[in-house]
C-alpha cells in the first residue's frame, strides 16, 4: 500500500450547514490526514478551471454556479491509499447511490450538493493539489 496525497473540498451546502468538523471527523477516522486546508471563497473561473474536464457536461454550469455560491474549505489529505481511501467514505456521487455511512449518504442533499469533492485519480490528485496550493501551504 502506497502513502499518497489527495484533494479533498468541503463544499459549500456543507459549509452553510456548520458541518465541516463531522466530515473532517469522518476523514480522520478513515486514516486520513490533514496535511494543508484553506477556506476559500471561489470566483467563477477558479471552478471553471477546476471542474475544466466537465465543461462539456450539461450540468457544467449549475455545477460551477454552486461552487461560487458560499465558502469551501480545501484540503490536501495524506494516507495508506488516500485516494481510493477518501472515494470510499465520500460515497457515491449521488446519496441516493451512497453506501450507510459514507459523507454523502448522511449529509449529501442531492447529485448537485454533495458535501464533497475527492480527487479520482493519484494522477489527478496531483494536478489539482498542485492547482489549489503552492509547496509551503503544505505541511506533512
Ligand atoms: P463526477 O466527477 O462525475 O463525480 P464525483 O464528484 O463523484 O467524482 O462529477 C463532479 C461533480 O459534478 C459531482 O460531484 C457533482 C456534479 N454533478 C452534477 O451536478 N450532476 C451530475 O449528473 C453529475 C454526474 C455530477
Amino acid at each position: 500500500m502506497a502513502n499518497e496525497r489527495t484533494l479533498s473540498i468541503i463544499k459549500p451546502d456543507a459549509t452553510e450547514r456548520n458541518i465541516t468538523g463531522k466530515i473532517i471527523s469522518k476523514l480522520e477516522d478513515a486514516g486520513l490526514r490533514v496535511i494543508a486546508q484553506k477556506r476559500v471563497w471561489w470566483k467563477k473561473k477558479d471552478a471553471k478551471d477546476f471542474y475544466e474536464v466537465h465543461k462539456e457536461r450539461p450540468f457544467f454550469k449549475d455545477l460551477v454556479a454552486y461552487m461560487t455560491s458560499g465558502p469551501i474549505v480545501i484540503q490536501v489529505l495524506e494516507g495508506e491509499d488516500a485516494v481510493a481511501k477518501n472515494r470510499q467514505v465520500m460515497g457515491a456521487t449521488s446519496p441516493v447511490d451512497a453506501e450507510d455511512g459514507t459523507i454523502r449518504k448522511e449529509f449529501g442533499v442531492n447529485i448537485e450538493r454533495n458535501s464533497v469533492h475527492g480527487s479520482d485519480s493519484v494522477e489527478n490528485a496531483k494536478k489539482e493539489i498542485d492547482m489549489c496550493f503552492s509547496k509551503k501551504e503544505i505541511v506533512g
